[in-house]
């Protein structure tokens, strides 16, 4: 057969390739002993899901069925189908079962032998299953063990010699004891914002392949810059066969680019390990003039190429195909020498890039669900339209499925990914080192050459927690650090780095201080050190509005505060209104952060006068005053981090160069660090997390000796001349500014600049806005940003005073009109008010979709919003159901 000729029949599958019988979809499962037998089961899936859909339990999320579902994790279950298997399959030479994904501990059996087990969620396990199968019917069964009973059993194995703490979770989360022992999603034994479900399942694909000769299983591509005109795509292709055959063929890689396609053929012939597998290196340099650069959010276009990996064996019986699609683009984590400590920061192509985030925890408790493409969607959507450039994948959950990886590197969202281990310490007895290889490996030739992954981390906060004594290891030091090392250096970064040529980026924990870290064999004197690598700061106790008390550290990679999901989503869990309250039992047991509660009600004591407890809408004005608290406080946070980028402080502080707020969604309908509810409501900060990331803002510190400092900032790759900045006071009594001071400014590129000071009460006072003891109370400043007026960043203001304290005029805000604008689904909503009025929040109560703007301040009379509704309906449907209040709402006041 000539070359073209096999193409051409390659492309048009007329050739042999790979056989595939798809496992998923329906099979039975049964509790082991016959409690519960021969019930549907949904492949993928997991055994909560299965036992709802068998109207055995009802909804896990509903009430406290978190506690009362508990009977479920000590059983052991069952899962069986057959499959019809045709002779001409069979005749293949290699037969594998696999699984890309089984939680956690199973047998696995066919008609009736054992062909292996499983003991790790994070690994693909492929099962050599020639020698069992039948020609006709067989039948496959997958016995899985209690997770919680293996835990306590591997606990008190490991106990004969030492403990690995923490033994337990606090006792707030009702959670499950030992996750640390075992390789499943660590927050399925729950955490401070999610329940305990600790599921058993097949939770990803499964299906049968039948080849010949081999099989292409990874293609892990790297991007490299080579010279001023070239790229290097370095390619390892790993390929498989069971009998360990000599692999003899030809592999040919297809790029396609801007001109053309470039496309390589080699010839292989080598003998696969004992392992059976074997890996082929394939460089190719293209031309940078034949490709664009792949650009995060923000910064350009995040173009991907189409590329192809097809193997065909010697007498053209045999093909294998991997498609893939790559961007080019260079990343560097750049830790260079300041005076004290050093940088900490991502540069994209050569740009230094302030990284704007956000914290990815599973998205969903039950790790099927994850795998949804319409939630995953939803999310990263969300997080793209608020200018997003990275989301850390939190270390406690899973990695994410490959539609998450495909997705983040088309909208240009850079992805820093944690290995899954998490605030506690770790086994390292050589069978779980083992363990921890294998998903090493089959995680990061997974994941590696998706665009959009910029760092990988070895774990959540376990630098922090061995240095700091979290889990009383200090006795015992030497020991817990010895294993600390063990796993996240010898065993996780060496494995890493072999993948990937020593190319990968790769940090020990998070926080921690980076190379710092690594100098003092990589558990630092002080991880949270502002002034190495990132750190992760949570404070409930200070004012969360006053700039002062904020770090400045290199990245602040967590931070942020907890707020109420909103009650249309509390009621999908409880049907009692006083469920809703703050001080029900209820919400006591839904908060699993210790003292949760009585920190939210503090929070809010610092800025707002809260309405009375006997008040009939508390509840509703809770939640919300909840949300705008956290929304402002994560807003002053962030705004101060990005005001850092450009300079350094006298103690070293300074050049931040990352923000990533904790967290963006949910797993359940609870009181949480979120900014999307579990339901995919977008909380307060998600619509203010629009306006604080964006490319430019204005933004101010209110110093403690009452000096005001604005600042300009901008992430653009280019200056901006001629910006008029306004700095417009009102007085709280009108909508009519007291004064409007026009600056011209130019803004460098990704740079932040003090553009103006003032002395607040002199500024105010001096404007008739009262004495200089109370001018502050009655005014505010208002701050805009244009160019040739037209607006190039989002409004901003500046309380000088705590609102409690500030002589606020009550406003009375209104929906004016709602119409259809567009056949896409989108409404025009005008609003009007008699006087200025803050947090304006809109709530659609029964037609889901999302505002342009929400939470927002009004010091116009009039305004107008728009809703893009993702279902069916009408004007006066919304007139009807959709709401607006704001912050001085008199119904939260008056007692009628
Ligand atoms: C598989 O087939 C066997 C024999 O027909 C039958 O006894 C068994 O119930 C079947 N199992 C499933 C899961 O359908
Ligand atoms: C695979 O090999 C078997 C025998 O080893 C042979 O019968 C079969 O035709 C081969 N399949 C293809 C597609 O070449
Ligand atoms: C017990 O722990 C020590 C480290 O303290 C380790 O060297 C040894 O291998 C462990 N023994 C067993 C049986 O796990
Ligand atoms: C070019 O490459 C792409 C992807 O690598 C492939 O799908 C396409 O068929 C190729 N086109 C030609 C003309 O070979
Ligand atoms: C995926 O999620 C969407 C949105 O929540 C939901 O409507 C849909 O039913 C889910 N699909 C599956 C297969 O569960
Ligand atoms: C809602 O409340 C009623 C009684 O108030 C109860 O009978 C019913 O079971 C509840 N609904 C659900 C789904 O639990
Ligand atoms: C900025 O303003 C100055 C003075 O008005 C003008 O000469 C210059 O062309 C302007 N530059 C830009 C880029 O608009
Ligand atoms: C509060 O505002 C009102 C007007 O809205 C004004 O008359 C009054 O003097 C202000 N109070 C103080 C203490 O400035
Ligand atoms: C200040 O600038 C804004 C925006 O360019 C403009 O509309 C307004 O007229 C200016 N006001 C004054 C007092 O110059």
């Amino acid at each position: 057969m000539s070359k073209l000729l096999c193409i051409i029949i390659l492309y048009s599958n007329l050739c042999a390739s790979t056989k595939i019988v798809n496992l998923n979809g329906e099979w039975i499962v049964s509790e082991d002993t016959n409690q519960y037998k021969n019930m549907k089961a949904t492949v993928p899936g997991g055994i909560y899901s299965d036992l709802m859909n068998n109207g055995i339990i009802g909804d896990i999320f509903y009430g406290n069925n978190d506690v009362e579902l508990k009977w479920i994790q000590n059983l052991n279950w069952v899962y069986y189908k057959n499959v019809s298997i045709s002779s001409e399959f069979l005749n293949q030479e290699n037969v594998n079962l696999i699984f890309e994904g089984l939680d956690t501990f199973s047998s696995i059996i066919v008609n009736g032998n054992k062909v292996g087990s499983s003991e790790n969620m994070f690994v693909q396990y492929i099962f050599d299953i020639k020698k069992y199968l039948n020609v006709g019917i067989n039948e496959i069964e997958v016995h899985f063990s209690s997770p919680v009973k293996v835990a306590k059993k591997l606990h008190e194995e490991q106990s004969k010699n030492y403990t690995i703490p923490p033994t337990c979770p606090p006792l707030e989360y009702n959670g499950e004891c030992h996750v640390n022992m075992i390789r499943k999603m660590q927050s399925s034994f729950a955490w401070d914002w999610g329940p305990s479900f600790p599921s058993v399942g097949i939770w990803k694909n499964v299906y049968i392949e039948a080849y010949n000769d081999s099989v292409i299983r990874y293609v892990v591509s790297d991007v490299i810059d080579k010279d001023t005109d070239h790229w290097t795509l370095n390619v390892d292709i790993y390929m498989a066969n069971n009998n360990k055959n000599q692999v003899t063929g030809r592999l040919k890689v297809d790029l396609e680019t801007n001109l053309m396609n470039i496309t390589k053929i080699i010839e292989v012939n080598g003998k696969p390990d004992e392992n059976g597998e074997i890996m082929i290196t394939i460089d190719m340099d293209i031309l940078k003039g034949y490709v664009n650069s792949w650009w995060p959010n923000g910064y350009g276009a995040s173009k991907l190429y189409n590329f192809d990996v097809t193997y065909v064996n010697e007498d053209k019986s045999d093909i294998s195909i991997k498609k893939s699609r790559i961007g080019f683009r260079k990343i560097e984590l750049v830790q260079e020498k300041l005076d004290l400590g050093l940088t900490f920061y991502f540069k994209v192509n050569d740009v230094p890039i302030f990284m704007k985030g956000t914290n990815e925890i599973p998205i969903d408790i039950l790790p099927e669900k994850g795998q949804n493409k319409t939630r995953v969607k939803q999310l990263l959507i969300a997080a793209h339209a608020s200018h997003i450039n990275m989301i850390r994948v939190w270390g406690g959950g899973v990695y994410e499925s490959d539609y998450f990886y495909e997705l983040t590197s088309e909208l240009g969202i850079l992805i820093w990914q944690d290995f899954m281990f998490a605030c506690a310490m770790y086994p390292t007895t050589d069978s779980y080192l083992k363990n921890v290889v294998e998903e090493v490996r089959h995680q990061v030739r997974r994941l590696y050459s998706h665009s959009s992954l910029a760092v990988f981390s070895g774990n959540n906060e376990n630098e922090g927690a061995l240095r700091q004594n979290w889990y009383n290891t200090a006795q015992n030091y030497s020991t817990y650090h010895e294993d600390y090392v063990k796993l996240y250096i010898t065993t996780i970064k060496s494995e890493f780095l072999r993948i990937t040529h020593n190319r990968g980026i790769f940090i020990t924990s998070s926080p921690t201080n980076g190379k710092k870290s690594d100098s003092e064999n990589y558990v630092a004197e002080n991880p949270g050190s502002s002034l190495y690598g990132d750190v992760h700061f949570y404070n409930y106790i200070l004012n969360p509005f006053n700039t002062n008390f904020y770090p400045t550290p290199r990245f602040s990679s967590e931070y942020g505060y907890q707020s109420l999901p909103s009650l249309q989503s509390w009621f999908t869990v409880t049907n009692n209104t006083e469920d809703t309250s703050i001080n029900s039992i209820f919400m006591n047991h839904r908060q699993h952060h210790p003292l949760g509660n009585l920190e939210l009600k503090a929070l809010l004591l610092y800025f707002f006068d809260v309405p009375e407890e006997s008040n009939k809408y508390f509840n509703e004005a809770f939640i919300y005053y909840t949300q705008i608290a956290q929304a402002f406080a994560v807003k002053i946070e962030t705004e101060h981090y990005r005001s850092c980028r450009s300079s350094l402080e006298e103690n070293g502080e300074g050049y931040t160069m990352g923000a990533l707020y904790w967290q963006l969604n949910d797993v359940w309908v609870a009181p949480s660090w979120s900014s999307i509810d579990y339901l995919g409501r977008w909380k307060m900060l998600q619509y203010h997390s629009m306006e604080f990331f964006a490319p430019v803002i204005v933004t101010s510190r209110l110093k403690v000796d009452r000096i005001l400092e604005i600042y300009l900032i901008s992430d653009l790759p280019s200056p901006l001349m001629n910006l008029t900045i306004s700095i417009t006071v009102y007085n709280w009594n009108s909508c009519q500014p007291v004064n409007v001071e026009n600056l011209t400014k130019t803004i460098e590129s990704g740079s932040s600049q003090n553009i103006k000071t003032y002395n607040t009460d002199d500024y105010l006072s001096a404007l008739g806005c009262g004495t200089l003891s109370s001018a502050r109370t009655n005014c505010f400043f208002y701050l805009s940003v244009t160019k040739n007026e037209v607006k190039v960043s989002p409004d901003n203001f500046v309380f000088p005073d705590a609102l409690k304290d500030s002589n606020i005029t009550t406003a009375h805000v209104k929906i004016d009109d709602i119409r259809k604008i567009s056949d896409a689904g989108v409404f025009i909503i005008e609003i009007s008010t008699d006087q200025i009025a803050l947090f304006v929040w809109l709530e659609s109560l029964d037609i889901r979709g999302n505002f342009s703007e929400n939470g927002f301040l009004m010091v116009q009379p009039k305004r107008v919003v728009f809703f893009n509704s993702e279902e069916q309906t009408s004007n006066d449907y919304l007139l009807k159901t959709i709401t607006i209040t704001h912050l001085l709402n008199q119904k939260y006041f008056t007692n009628e």
